[in-house]
């Protein structure tokens, strides 16, 4: 049934300091504001994983439209050796040793604080210690819905957003 839930967003989560590895996630939400601590679902066979053990970080990235052949092989594949097959590139990042990607809109610093087995998931807890983002995405704490966000509908379907703004009265 969880496809009640959808659409998600769809995010990347890259990990690993000696090797990068990236992994498509939608199951990601944040936990609390203040301090700013996300929470992202991966399941252990995961190569991504056994790095966020590993490592105690990683980094959430937001792709577009433009990235969904990318996101479709970071979300198939396992293993770093996919990212060769990726039209990607690694930045560093500001605070964590886990690269951030360049063409992602923006790119989420996590330091590990908890993680939890629930089910068949792992629910790894990141307090959010450094952030980028590209100012042509996101304007005064306000994403521009022109840029395609992207969010997962099922299977290999993607959609993005209206471009029309509706306001609650
Ligand atoms: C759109 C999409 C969303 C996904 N969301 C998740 C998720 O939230 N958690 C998870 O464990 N796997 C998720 N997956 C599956 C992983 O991305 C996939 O198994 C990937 O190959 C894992 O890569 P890795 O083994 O290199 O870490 C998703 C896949 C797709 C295509």
């Amino acid at each position: 049934m969880y496809h009640l839930l959808y659409p998600l967003r769809t995010y990347l989560i890259v990990s690993g300091h000696d090797e990068t590895n990236v992994m498509t996630a939608d199951w990601l939400t944040i936990l609390s504001y203040k301090p700013l601590i996300i929470g992202v679902a991966i399941a252990p066979k995961r190569y991504t994983h056994k790095l966020i053990k590993e490592c105690k970080e990683f980094v959430v990235s937001v792709p577009t439209l433009e990235m969904l052949k990318d996101v479709w092989i970071a979300g198939t594949k396992s293993g770093p050796g996919k990212v060769k097959d990726m039209g990607i590139s690694f930045v560093d990042s500001k605070k964590v040793k886990v690269k951030s990607i360049k063409e992602a809109v923006a790119n989420i610093e996590c330091k590990l604080i908890d993680e939890r087995n629930y089910g068949d998931h792992t629910l790894f807890v990141g307090e959010v210690i450094a952030y980028t983002y590209d100012k042509k995405a996101y304007r005064q704490y306000k994403p521009i819905i022109e840029t395609n966000f992207l969010a997962h509908l099922a299977l290999n379907e993607f959609v993005t957003f209206d471009k029309q703004i509706h306001r609650g009265k």
